[in-house]
């Protein structure tokens, strides 16, 4: 611990307890939830909490429930002083990083109360990672309920999981704005996650392949592709030409519900979700694109007189 720092809360009550404080002297309260090994994407977070909210709370919890297996949570980065660190120098006004048994007192007998947000959890990292979405909505629900009313702060980095939390704050009423912001990207395209540090020097360099998969993607759309499914088997084509690279899921899908349209229509925005595993790295990311306006329909023939369709397609040329 970093000479126990003023910023440090582990106790559930207390961390309630300032919060509400803060906000009974008129205070609007910022809810940055993270996991800890902190990089310039969470940092973004709590800069844009920093200029909405009047005091800025971090909470950095590794949640058990969200892992599938034992040893991907075993091996999760654990950085608090570090993280400590970048939060004074951010001007974070408390960081509430709680133990397991603080936030699940029966661990590690199961946790009984649950949160599962049908739906929009479903497809795509729901189906990947069976579960997972459950543990993030029921560790999300508990954060806000000690937070109190507040503003929080997600990455659009996690697309399906700001949905997620979205859907769970308008379903369950509770006091809680979301707010997602952009995705830091380094400078070759690669988003910024911890577990970029779990990749070779060569996985890294093959890691830009999602993001070449997005613009491929966004490419196409623009250029007026409307069939989802044209889309995803252009990233899809993309991420093949990367022999370290294994697809997953690549889709075109409805930036609200996750659910693949019918058809993409003009002025509409559409999401692009990309998910591959590089090397043992399962990446994800994702980018907005927004289908081109249809062509002007061509002039209406000047000198020749309409032809009646008379025959099946194919037919005459008239
Ligand atoms: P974690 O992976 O630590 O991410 C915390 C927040 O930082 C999430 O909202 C995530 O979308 C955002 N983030 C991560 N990388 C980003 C990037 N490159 N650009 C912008 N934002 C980025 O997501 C979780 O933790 C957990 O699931 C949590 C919500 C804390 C629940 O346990």
């Amino acid at each position: 611990m970093s000479g126990g720092s003023s910023i440090l809360v582990t106790g559930a009550e207390a961390f309630s307890a300032r919060l509400g404080a803060a906000r009974a002297e008129g205070s609007q309260v910022g809810l940055v939830p993270t996991m800890g090994a902190l990089h310039d994407g969470h940092r973004s977070l709590i800069d844009r909490a920093g200029v909405d909210c009047d005091l800025v709370a971090v909470t950095i919890f590794v949640n058990p429930l969200q892992f599938g297996e034992q040893a991907d949570l075993d091996g999760y980065p654990r950085t608090l002083e570090a993280d400590l660190a970048a939060c004074e120098a951010a001007g974070v006004d408390v960081v509430f990083a709680p133990s397991v048994e603080e936030m699940y007192p029966s661990w590690p007998a199961p946790v009984a109360t649950s949160v599962r947000v049908a739906g929009v959890a479903e497809p795509w990292e729901g189906a990947s990672r069976p579960g997972h979405f459950d543990g993030v909505a029921t560790v999300v629900t508990k954060l806000f309920a000690l937070a109190g009313p507040c503003r929080a702060y997600f990455g659009e980095k996690d697309f399906q999981q700001l949905a997620v939390v979205r859907r769970l704050v308008g379903d369950l009423s509770l006091p809680v704005t979301v707010v997602g912001c952009p995705t830091v990207r380094q400078p070759d395209g690669v988003a910024l996650s911890s577990r970029n540090a779990r990749l070779s020097p060569t996985e890294r360099r093959a890691a830009t392949v999602l993001h070449r998969a997005l613009e491929a993607g966004a490419a196409a759309v623009a250029a007026g592709e409307r069939r989802p499914a044209a889309v995803a088997d252009r990233m899809a084509a993309e991420v093949a030409t990367e022999p370290l690279a294994r697809l997953d899921y690549a889709a075109a899908v409805d930036p609200d519900d996750l659910s693949v349209p019918a058809a993409l229509d003009a002025g509409r925005p559409v999401r692009l979700l990309v998910a591959a595993r590089v090397g043992d790295v399962r990446l994800i990311d994702n980018r907005a694109a927004v289908p081109a306006p249809a062509p002007a329909p061509a002039p209406a023939p000047t000198r020749r007189p309409a032809v009646a369709l008379s025959g099946a397609l194919g037919g005459p040329e008239v």
